[in-house]
């Protein structure tokens, strides 16, 4: 039987995705990672096509005995690696996680604090987003552009006048650890609540690369599990306040989820293992090869930003190119190249400015996870310069670029997958 037209379309456009991504691009968005073979092999399983509503051990389907099992691995997992006592593993993405932790704070009405959309918070942050579902009014902290961080004594000021349900710390372009205690303290004071948005730095956290905001005193975490922490694409919630546990996981279903994408959990309790066992390192890579980038980045001539802090202590790196044509022409040209960043507001521009913003965005997680060190991202840099600088045209660079790639092609921080495993009978390969 030959096989319908747009059956092998479908075949085409996803096999033509995995190979240009995963083989021959250098892959600099801030916010994803690859899972490793063995984490991969985990999520595909027969869990993808179930249901467990309700928490584990209290099931409203049956079905469930090795669900439940993995649930309650992830959450030992995961509180073991991030030093607290309650772990939420339910919510299907960093934005559901969100509004699970918002929805329960505040209501229609209320008020919160956040960080500036321009420095950099993510939209389920703002207005535009989660926070403005659910009907809570957004007031911007003051933001230091001096210190690239949100400005302590005008924050606090304002949290004693305002008086908000909550106040959110944490960022999409997350450069500097946020001042979690002192932003706590003045918040607790009034009786508000402190949500730190991890999920850009969550790997950092578990590598001990970065504060963990739970130890300085905000009282609610939330996360994505996928972006420095390279497992499944899916939320997390985390803390130590028990009340606080119950309250938001009572809550995650029936508000939020009903299948919370059971196939998530084997990958994330793999992921969280190989974060155990190779986490320090890989986070200290990410680290060291963020500010090896920079550095030479603006070397090469590019406006790197917060050049008086050293550029970064996470895996971002941010560039102003507004004298080279502007972040979207920009991101466009270096993705012609295959090298894959997005386009980034900064903190001058309006909010208006999103489709056409100043910046470029980059992070270093993926790459270094495929074996890239300070060295391999110099020779990045210069092939940035070339194209966008220099004005070198594309297919040229692209070439180099392909080569480049060609040494960065298995995932290092993980653990090969272990004799003895078989083979799915139903031999379902990666469309390659
Ligand atoms: C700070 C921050 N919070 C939340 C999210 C949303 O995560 P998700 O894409 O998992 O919904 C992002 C996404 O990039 C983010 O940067």
């Amino acid at each position: 039987m030959s096989l319908p037209q747009e059956l092998m379309r479908a075949i085409e456009i996803t096999r033509k995705h995995n190979k240009w991504r995963r083989f021959e691009c250098i892959n600099l968005i801030a916010s994803e990672n690859v899972m490793s073979p063995l984490a991969e092999a985990a999520y595909f399983t027969d869990m993808m096509h179930r249901y467990a509503e309700g928490k584990p051990r209290k099931r409203y389907y049956q079905g469930n005995i090795y669900t439940d099992e993995i649930e309650l691995l992830v959450m030992e997992l995961m509180s073991e690696l991030l030093k607290v006592r309650f772990v939420e593993p339910r919510a299907i993405s960093g934005t559901i996680a969100n509004a699970a932790v918002f929805k329960n704070l505040a209501g229609p009405g209320d008020k919160a604090l956040i960080a500036p959309v321009q420095a950099g918070a993510h939209v389920s942050h703002t207005k535009f987003g989660t926070l403005g579902a659910l009907g809570i009014e957004h007031i911007e902290l003051p933001f230091d552009l001096d210190t690239w961080n949100i400005d302590v004594d005008r924050a606090v000021k304002l949290i004693r006048e305002v008086e908000p349900k909550f106040v959110t710390l944490g960022a999409s372009v997350y450069l500097f650890p946020h001042p979690t205690k002192e932003i706590s303290d003045a918040a607790h004071e009034v009786n508000a609540r402190v949500i730190h948005d991890v999920a850009h730095v969550l790997g950092l956290i578990a590598g001990e690369a970065w504060p963990n905001p739970i130890h300085e005193g905000a009282d609610v975490a939330t996360s994505s599990t996928h972006k420095t922490f390279p497992g499944p694409q899916g939320g997390l919630i985390f803390l130590d306040n028990e009340k606080l546990y119950k309250r938001i996981s009572k809550t995650i279903f029936p508000w939020f989820v009903s299948n919370h994408h059971l196939h998530r959990l084997p990958a994330l309790a793999v992921t969280a293992i190989e974060m155990k066992y190779f986490g320090k390192q890989y986070a200290g890579q990410i680290v060291r090869n963020a500010r090896a980038f920079a550095e030479a980045l603006a070397s090469e001539g590019f406006k790197v930003l917060a050049e008086n802090l050293g550029f970064t202590k996470s895996h971002t790196i941010v560039i102003d190119v507004r004298d080279l044509g502007g972040g979207a022409k920009v991101a466009k040209k270096l993705e012609e190249a295959n090298i894959i960043v997005n386009k980034n507001l900064l903190p001058w521009d309006p909010p208006e400015a999103i489709k056409d913003p100043s910046g470029i965005r980059l992070g270093v997680q993926e790459m270094t996870r495929f074996g890239m060190k300070e060295g391999d991202f110099k020779e990045v840099a210069r092939l940035m310069r070339m194209l966008i600088i220099n004005g070198r045209e594309p297919h040229e660079v692209k070439e180099r670029v392909v080569e480049l790639r060609k040494n960065f092609i298995d995932v290092k921080y993980a653990f090969p997958i272990p004799k003895g495993v078989k083979e799915s009978p139903l031999k379902v390969p990666m469309l390659l």
